[in-house]
């Protein structure tokens, strides 16, 4: 049996978390001691030789911050505007697939989680459980596309997230074929087949594509089914709900996306898991902010693990950021409870580096926090 095969345990914690859980990277430390290592390999790897899961953090702690002393604390609060969106904080967890891969109830337990730190969740297509059970325990759910080969299963895949109240759809466009995730194949990882994704499971598929002996998989299977413009213009017309992409990486690209109607876009690199030598994505940001002008929704993931990783991302043009891996350690490490606690932690430090840093609200956040940008 692949080690891989033993999944579906119980979290380390149940009901009490340890004294020295107190940072992301605590999460991290206890989840790859207690996940079967080729689960773990599946969650933390990236692409290749891993230089842009790399950059994503040192990215960040290159940036400095200074330390401001005068401001007024006496009205200071988190809460931020998306779009039409209200937060209570500049944070969302990103789209994690395969969850049941780390926790018997999976994205059931992110979400109870997520809902107790009042943090909307972006659930994903190739979740283990469907859209309407995970909305049914948290009420800030958005629903993560993976454009499918057949636009019928991209309608029922969206009148179910509207019919489920999701905020938002994201449909991610940077990950056509799978990046070639080398600690993963060594690993001989596989998803067990019986964890299947749940919101695929009743819907039309397509048939195999007749590809010849000089075709290539990549070229004329992948790519073809990828979504072209003229797809992205008809999902548009299909939902009313604020449409993000996700997945940009260049700043012409976010001007095309935002001149073909989407409310907003995500800028990210995968966490690292698609293409290799891609920057940053906090180095990425401020080109992308210049293209889509000061007034157009941004989220950025990648590498978040600290509140002032947060307010690096504020300063240079997001409006909001999204945790993708500290999710899955949470979950491991403690169910719900360790989603709430470790989203309760990031609040935390938002917090405190935003009273350090002399911003009262995230709208006071700006590039003059970061030294060096005035
Ligand atoms: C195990 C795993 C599964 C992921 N599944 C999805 C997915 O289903 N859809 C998606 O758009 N992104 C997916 N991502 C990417 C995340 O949404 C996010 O971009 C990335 O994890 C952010 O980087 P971070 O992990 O450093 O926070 C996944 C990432 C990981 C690590």
């Amino acid at each position: 049996m692949l080690r891989s095969e033993k999944t579906m345990q119980e979290p380390l914690f149940t009901h009490t978390l340890p004294h020295d859980l107190v940072s992301l990277s605590d999460y991290e430390r206890y989840a790859a001691s207690h996940l079967p290592a080729a689960v773990w390999e599946y969650i933390s790897s990236g692409v290749a030789d891993e230089h842009t899961l790399r950059n994503n953090s040192d990215a960040f702690a290159r940036l400095s911050l200074y330390n401001r002393l005068l401001a007024d604390f006496s009205q200071a609060q988190t809460r931020t505007q998306l779009g039409g969106l209200s937060l209570n904080s500049p944070l969302l967890l990103a789209p994690v697939a395969h969850q049941q891969l780390i926790h018997p109830q999976g994205e059931r337990a992110t979400a109870q989680g997520a809902a107790a730190a009042g943090v909307p969740m972006i659930c994903s297509t190739l979740s283990h459980t469907r859209f309407a059970d995970i909305a049914a325990e948290h009420d800030q759910c958005w629903f993560q596309l993976y454009w499918q080969p057949l636009h019928e299963t991209n309608r029922l895949l969206l009148q179910r997230a509207e019919e489920h109240g999701s905020k938002a759809i994201v449909v991610t466009l940077d990950a056509p074929v799978q990046g070639l995730r080398n600690r993963i194949q060594r690993s001989g990882f596989a998803v067990p087949s019986h964890l299947r994704e749940a919101n695929l499971r009743d819907l039309p598929v397509a048939g195999p594509k007749p590809l010849t002996s000089q075709d290539s998989v990549i070229f004329q299977g992948y790519m073809a089914d990828r979504p072209g413009a003229e797809d992205l213009i008809w999902l548009r017309a299909q939902t009313r709900l604020p449409l993000y992409a996700k997945g940009v990486s260049h700043p012409d690209d976010a001007r095309i996306l935002k001149d073909l109607g989407f409310d907003g876009l995500i800028v990210s690199n995968h966490g690292g898991r698609t293409l290799d030598t891609l920057p940053a994505s906090i180095d990425l940001l401020p080109d992308i902010r210049s293209a889509v002008g000061p007034n157009f929704p941004l989220l950025l993931d990648g590498g978040v693990r600290r509140g002032s990783d947060i307010i690096k991302a504020l300063a240079l043009g997001a409006n909001a950021v999204c945790i993708g891996r500290p999710q899955l350690w949470a979950l491991a490490v403690g169910g719900a409870l360790g989603v709430a606690h470790m989203l309760k932690l990031l609040q935390q430090e938002l917090e405190m580096n935003m009273a350090l840093c002399g911003c009262p609200t995230p709208d006071d956040i700006g590039p003059g926090v970061i030294a060096g940008r005035v």
